[in-house]
């Protein structure tokens, strides 16, 4: 996948813990078939469960739909019961990891400096790193929202050793947007988005990420994010587990 353009559009597709296996097959076979095959400006990622990675990724092999993993450790290998390192998704074929995704860091207390640890880690074994920030209702309410993107931003990225090759992604997701239907205003993400461009273009110049908005992502608002300027595509949850919703977005995206 090249550095951002416009002729380009990204489309993520979180399916968190919604499809088991057969599922998920079933769901590759769509994106394949309907995106892959006729919609070649659209960028596609689909991250299955870890469960379902595997058999995903066997079926999407030489496809343009890319793979990445959910949620993964940074340590290689030992005795982390439960976890899946980076290393080990890179050997099954996964080329993105989410990291920092408000589900992390809010239901499993995953902080900022673990984050940090992915990233790194990720960068480590070649994986492309798509991190995710975003604030609590109450912190937009207490109006700290641009203080809490930076506090992320900063710890995400600050002194972080980086080439010009390297590839990065940047996902603006309001926590009180993911999941609930209620979609950020479009001009407001932009500002977001245009916001985390400029810190970390302060950090690290040499950066050039693809940003990506995400939170209640439907067929109805989608193109009103992809019409900013600072927004090159969508982070996808529930509107990207099911066939029906899938072709609605893609014929909106298109
Ligand atoms: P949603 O999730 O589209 O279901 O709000 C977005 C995400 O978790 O990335």
């Amino acid at each position: 996948m090249s550095l951002p353009s416009k002729n380009h559009i990204y489309f993520f597709a979180n399916w968190k813990m919604y499809l088991d296996t057969e599922q998920s097959i079933a769901l590759a076979q769509v994106y394949q078939t309907t995106i892959a095959t006729h919609h070649e400006r659209i960028r596609t990622v689909v991250f299955p469960s870890s469960l379902a990675f595997s058999s995903v990724s066997g079926f999407l092999q030489s496809t343009s739909v890319a793979l990445g993993a959910q949620h993964a450790y940074w340590v290689e290998r030992g005795g982390y019961t439960g976890e899946v390192s980076m290393d080990m998704y890179k050997k099954a074929g996964a080329a993105y990891v989410l990291i920092g995704h408000s589900e992390r860091r809010h239901i499993f207390h995953e902080s900022n400096h673990d984050v940090r640890q992915q990233i790194e880690r990720a960068l480590e074994v070649g994986l492309v790193p798509v991190v995710c920030v975003g604030e609590t209702a109450e912190e937009r309410e207490k109006g700290e929202t641009d203080k809490i993107i930076e506090i992320q931003v900063r710890a995400a990225f600050e002194d972080i050793k980086w080439n010009k090759e390297q590839l990065c992604v940047i996902a603006y997701e309001p926590v009180w947007a993911v999941g609930t239907g209620n979609a950020c205003d479009p001009l407001e993400a932009e500002r977001m988005h245009q916001l985390v461009k400029t810190i970390v273009s302060g950090l690290t110049p040499q950066m050039e990420p693809i940003m990506l908005y995400g939170g209640s992502v439907r067929a109805e608002n989608v193109r009103s994010f992809l019409e900013q300027k600072h927004i090159d595509g969508v982070l996808v949850g529930q509107a990207s587990t099911q066939e029906s919703s899938i072709l609605n977005l893609i014929e909106h995206i298109s």
